[in-house]
């Protein structure tokens, strides 16, 4: 582990396992490189995605999409706690550290962030406002 990494305190260390079992599960012929998403909602659901990659470089679907499919497709909600893991296919499945999602997956989550979401990241914990600032949202689109 690397001095960049959070604690795994109580809180999220439920999440960073969930994490770190949906990445093995990663399909990833292209990168060798997986990423496990697991977040909880405020209705207390878990919700888990993995990215999907693709011949097409560009159609391939971040871990975050998976896991907003599966919050959706569970009846939706709002995100209360999430974390993201990644890192080479042959790293052994606790060896895979926090990472940050990517731009689009922040804009992602910021739309079904709950109010009082908390991100796990390498720097320690931090609000959806602080991971995107001045997002852009359903209140934009509002005449
Ligand atoms: N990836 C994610 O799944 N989520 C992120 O937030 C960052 C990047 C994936 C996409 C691709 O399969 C691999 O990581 C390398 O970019």
């Amino acid at each position: 582990m690397t001095s960049t990494q959070p604690p795994a305190d109580d809180e999220f260390a439920t999440l960073l396992e969930a994490a770190r079992e949906i990445a093995e599960r990663a399909y990833t012929p292209y990168s060798r490189y997986r990423v496990g998403a697991a977040a909880v909602t405020e209705d207390g659901r878990l919700v888990r995605g993995c990215n999907v990659e693709n011949a097409g470089y560009g159609v391939t679907l971040c871990a975050e999409c998976g896991l907003i499919s599966e919050l959706i497709a569970g009846g939706g909600g709002k995100l209360e706690r999430f974390v993201c893991v990644g890192g080479d296919e042959h790293l052994a499945r606790e060896e895979r550290q926090v990472v940050m999602p990517c731009g689009r997956c922040r804009q992602l989550l910021s739309e079904h962030a709950g109010t009082g979401l908390v991100i796990l990241t390498p720097e320690g914990r931090r609000s959806m406002d602080e991971v995107l600032p001045q997002p852009f949202g359903p209140a934009d689109l509002a005449p």
